[in-house]
């Protein structure tokens, strides 16, 4: 396990052949990719099983990217972007945040626990706010197990 200077941010090392989960994070490029990148030049530890993907605005967020995640193996996915009213394209976030409670009723019907799936507010200033974020997920989504789609 490593131990950060914060407890809350705690993340344990992968063990060889035990399972571990796949987290796909798509960031905004404005607030919340820069939030991560923060924590990364800060040297702030967060559990490698998230994987970031950038995208301009979290309002980019087609739901198809989701369930095509799902699809090819992921075990959750965080949708991350600018605080409401911090949007540097106006109401991005607003639509991704109608999109997502839609989405995540619509998971619950396929079978998909919708605590597979989260939303978060996070500023480029935000680093600590990431990393709590991604291992607070990776804790949830390894509680959850691996997401067994039926084909
Ligand atoms: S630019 Fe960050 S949510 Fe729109």
């Amino acid at each position: 396990m490593v131990i950060t200077a914060d407890h809350e941010t705690a993340i344990e090392t992968p063990k060889v052949g035990v399972w571990q989960p796949r987290i796909v994070a798509f960031l905004c490029n404005w607030c919340s990719y820069t939030g991560a990148d923060l924590a990364g030049i800060s040297r702030i530890q967060w559990d490698p099983s998230v994987s970031i993907v950038r995208v301009m605005c979290s309002g980019r967020m087609d739901p198809t990217f989701v369930v095509k995640a799902y699809r090819l193996g992921a075990d959750g996915v965080i949708i991350s972007g600018c605080h409401p009213g911090d949007c540097h394209y106006q109401e991005g976030n607003y639509k991704t945040l109608r999109r997502v409670h839609l989405l995540k009723r619509l998971l619950a019907g396929f079978g998909i626990d919708p605590e597979r799936l989260r939303l978060v507010w996070v500023s480029a200033s935000e680093g600590n706010e990431w990393a709590a974020t991604a291992n607070d997920m990776a804790r949830e989504i390894r509680s959850l197990g691996p997401l067994r789609l039926e084909t």
